[in-house]
């Protein structure tokens, strides 16, 4: 029914022939959300959207998050997350540097995000037309089935700890973030996850630890964490589990943030401009 096309690399499909402009019918919403199941990223091309029709689609897929970082939210739209380098009257108009280490959203709460929707409204060029800005995906079930049997035996059924303030304060690369308020360090205590997760629509093994955010593994020496850790964060982000994604202007794209995690890659700089938008579906506690 749907006209879907895999990229070929280990997760990734573009779904053609659907505008998100019109109404989305329920069986056909449901045909998305089992694309999105199977290829973990999916992505529409070309859509021309409001803001209100951006949180109106995002919000047939379930509840949708309102960010903790409110100076990132798009005025009027505390569903709507802001990712640019754009400064306008001399304010960052969102977050300038998301995704400077391998992460998947919210996996430092205790009820990490389902899956983020990403609409690409301005996207930066090279001097020769290229575009610049892309976004890397890695597929976390790929690449827990391809893990070595005795390191699967050693993390399986272990929990590993994450932590906000890690990521918060290595996460950037344009001067300093505002330092956490206590209103932000209240909201997210560390808190532990299974590091095999089992993804709640499709039952397939996850491996659920992340550079950006996992902190350690509960019950290891310190030492040996740290090891089994660098092990993981490496293992995950190889070249044969990632797509990653050229945007374009009007790109509209679904990530999975259970199966995949992402990375940004900062190539591009002012005057070339940035400007991305983001709403973020609840999940459910990791299992
Ligand atoms: C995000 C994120 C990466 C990017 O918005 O969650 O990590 O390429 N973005 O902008
Ligand atoms: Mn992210």
């Amino acid at each position: 029914m749907l006209d879907i096309r895999p990229t070929g690399a280990a997760l990734g499909a573009e779904i053609c022939s659907i505008d998100l402009s019109t109404e989305i019918d329920e069986a056909t919403l449901r045909a998305v959300e089992k694309a999105l199941h199977e290829h973990e990223v999916i992505y529409f091309r070309d859509q021309r959207i409001s803001p209100e029709q951006h949180v109106a689609f995002s919000a047939r897929f379930g509840a949708l998050e309102k960010h903790l970082r409110v100076d990132c939210c798009k005025p009027g739209f505390p569903e709507i997350f802001v990712v640019s380098n754009v400064i306008e009257n001399g304010k960052p108009i969102g977050t300038q540097d998301a995704g400077l280490f391998w992460h998947s959203d919210l996996a430092y709460m205790s009820v990490p995000s389902r899956g983020s929707l990403f609409y690409a409204h301005e996207v930066p060029h090279d001097a020769d037309g290229r575009p610049q800005g892309d976004t890397m995906f890695a597929s976390t079930t790929a690449a827990w089935q391809a893990l070595p049997d005795d390191i699967k035996r050693i993390v399986a059924g272990r929990r590993a700890v994450t932590s906000y303030a890690k990521g918060y304060y290595r996460d950037r690369k344009s001067g300093t973030r505002p330092p956490l308020t206590e209103t932000q360090k209240a909201r997210t205590p560390d808190v532990e996850h299974p590091i095999m997760r089992t993804h709640p629509y499709n039952g397939k093994p996850c491996l659920f630890v992340n550079e950006g955010y996992t902190a350690s593994i509960a019950g290891l020496a310190a030492d040996e964490s740290e090891r089994m850790l660098k092990l993981l964060f490496e293992h995950v982000s190889r070249p044969e589990f990632i797509y990653r994604h050229q945007w374009r202007a009007g790109d509209f794209l679904i990530w999975d943030n259970c199966a995949t995690q992402h990375r940004a890659v900062f190539d591009y700089a002012l005057p070339q401009r940035r400007r991305m938008e983001r709403t973020t579906l609840t999940g459910t506690a990791p299992f």
